[in-house]
């Protein structure tokens, strides 16, 4: 058992001056909050908060669009497959088939909606290629712009179905109470309203029967991701604070190719779609040879984990003198700037023409395969207590998430735990009392938090860089106090503390290299780690076991 203290177990801000009861309160406006509002609203009324105006979210920026077998020549069973290889042995096959059957039915359900995805008004889906898949099965709009569509559709079906909305605005800590029974069960949630700087307005207590948390991943702990800037981890964080249990946190999934725009490029981080790799673009080192070739038999497109491995590998070798990103040829790719609008707009701002030069990339966090432990319905082992998306674990991703399974999964499961809630709601408890500690990390120490994990726990980690990440987290721990005034950038600091904590003390744990875990030490997979670690917060301590 490790464990790291010091962590504060709600956050310190001001008392609430107003409250709301609804049956639902959804947190968090990315295609998994939209979907299950949507789901859930016919039958009871749903509260959205967001801490961002609704379309701030990772979806809006997905360029890589959803995973479903639509070809006649293509089959449920091979998408499970591909599903299962890409998680190197820790996907829930369950949670897997549920995915890849419903995948169809929830593109036709977003085309019922509005979508307008490649193809579908012609003659069928125009069906693209990514990185673990064995045939084409990728749904996109735009050509790079699936996520945008994906976003529009949902949120104008939430708007015109009566789910009220609450845009800036941050949920804080869920308010917890008492069943009948004796068991600890949510009550609801408090939230803060912000200013467009960040200053807390007011802070309110939203009474609920269910707090549906869909806040995404938390790409933001690192100083160099794809992910926008909302991306800090607040629901997991808040989620750890009141009790639930997350797992598999120590899989985050390193993109192989975001933009590299020079070495001192820090925080979001343009995507170069897999998509490209998908219609032939390879990629090439600082010397001009080839990265993937002989790696894997898929070549450019192998599993995620492969290849940001391989292209970590090849810049450690500095090939060319160039270390810190390599080269994605794409010039063979027909009518690029047409097919690509959003990756030729992003190269040229930096004067990268992709239909004549080579376009410089590099790995950058992107998404996180674990999260907050969830049954299919989204229930945490937290009664009254949700979680869907990215921020939630179904076991659909193991140790690796298979390209656009993740738009997919947030459509999927999103309907189903809204659909579930609306047949059933837990019972109202009574919120109490919290009398757990408070504190906050001064916002200035933000900066604090994404380098020590760029530095130490990246694609590759070593235990003496996992041991200096968890010295520096601990000292980072020690400093919260309540003194620090509560806004919106301290609130995501500690959250971002809480959260970097919880992955450093996972993988310190997980002594093998699966999927998106690479140990130096422990450069194989072990068959007695064929099992995910559960993370949680206790009297301000993240153990794992
Ligand atoms: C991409 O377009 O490469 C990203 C797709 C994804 O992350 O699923």
């Amino acid at each position: 058992m490790l464990g790291s203290s010091g962590l504060p177990e709600q956050l310190a801000s001001v008392e609430p001056t107003w409250s709301i009861d609804t049956d639902i309160v959804v947190l968090g406006s990315g295609a998994a909050g939209l979907s299950a509002a949507l789901a859930s609203r016919p039958a009871r009324t749903v509260l959205l908060v967001t801490k961002d105006s609704l379309d701030a979210g990772s979806t809006n920026w997905a360029q890589g669009g959803l995973a479903a077998v639509l070809d006649p020549n293509d089959l449920i069973e091979n998408h499970v497959h591909d599903t299962l290889v890409a998680g190197a042995g820790l996907c829930d096959e369950t949670a897997v088939r549920e995915l890849v059957t419903e995948a169809p039915n929830a593109i036709r359900y977003l085309v019922g909606l509005g979508a307008a995805f490649d193809g579908c008004a012609s003659d069928g889906m125009a069906l693209s290629r990514e990185g673990g898949h064995s045939h084409r099965r990728v749904v996109r709009a735009g050509g790079d712009q699936s996520g945008v569509e994906v976003q529009r559709s949902l949120e104008m079906s939430v708007r015109s179905a009566g789910v009220t909305t609450m845009e800036h605005t941050i949920g804080l800590d869920l308010l917890m109470g008492t069943t009948p029974e004796g068991t600890r069960a949510v009550a609801g949630v408090r939230v803060a309203q912000l200013d467009r700087s960040g200053n807390v307005e007011s802070v309110g207590a939203v009474t609920a029967r269910a707090v549906i948390i869909a806040t995404g991943g938390f790409g933001q702990i690192y100083a160099s991701t794809s992910n926008p800037p909302s991306l800090t981890g607040d629901g997991v964080a808040m989620a750890l604070r009141a009790g639930v249990t997350a797992t598999d946190l120590e899989f985050i999934q390193f993109h192989p190719t975001v933009l590299w725009s020079g070495a001192d490029a820090t925080g979001q981080q343009g995507l170069v779609s897999e998509a490209l790799r998908g219609e032939g673009a390879q990629l090439r080192d600082g010397a001009g040879l080839r990265i993937m070739e002989g790696v894997h038999p898929l070549e450019d497109l192998a599993p995620r984990d492969v290849v940001a491995a391989a292209i970590s590998a090849r810049m450690a070798e500095a090939p060319g003198g160039v270390d810190d990103h390599v080269f994605l040829d794409a010039r063979g790719i027909d009518r690029f700037d047409e097919r690509f609008p959003t990756i030729t707009a992003a190269c040229l701002e930096i004067g990268i023409d992709p239909s004549k030069d080579l376009i410089p990339v590099a790995p950058a966090a992107h998404y996180v395969c674990g999260g907050l432990a969830t049954s299919l319905d989204g229930a945490t082992d937290v009664e009254g207590c949700f979680a869907v998306g990215e921020v939630a674990c179904t076991g659909v991703h193991g140790a690796n998430r298979l390209a656009s399974n993740s738009l997919t999964e947030a459509v999927v499961m999103g309907t189903r735990v809204g659909r579930s809630l609306s047949r059933a709601l837990p019972a109202a408890v009574l919120p109490e009392e919290n009398l757990g500690t408070r504190g906050l990390l001064d916002s200035a120490r933000r900066d604090d938090v994404r380098t020590v994990m760029s530095k130490y726990v990246g694609v590759v980690r070593s235990p003496a860089g996992l041991a200096a990440a968890a010295e520096v987290l601990e000292e980072l721990g020690r400093s919260t106090s309540t003194s620090a005034p509560a806004t919106q950038q301290s609130i995501e600091a500690t959250n971002l503390l809480t959260v970097a904590t919880a992955v450093v003390t996972a993988a310190r744990a997980r002594e093998e290299s699966r999927g998106c875990h690479l140990r130096t030490d422990f450069p194989e997979a072990r068959d007695e780690w064929r099992r995910s670690l559960n993370v949680t917060l206790q009297s301000g301590r993240i153990t794992v076991g």
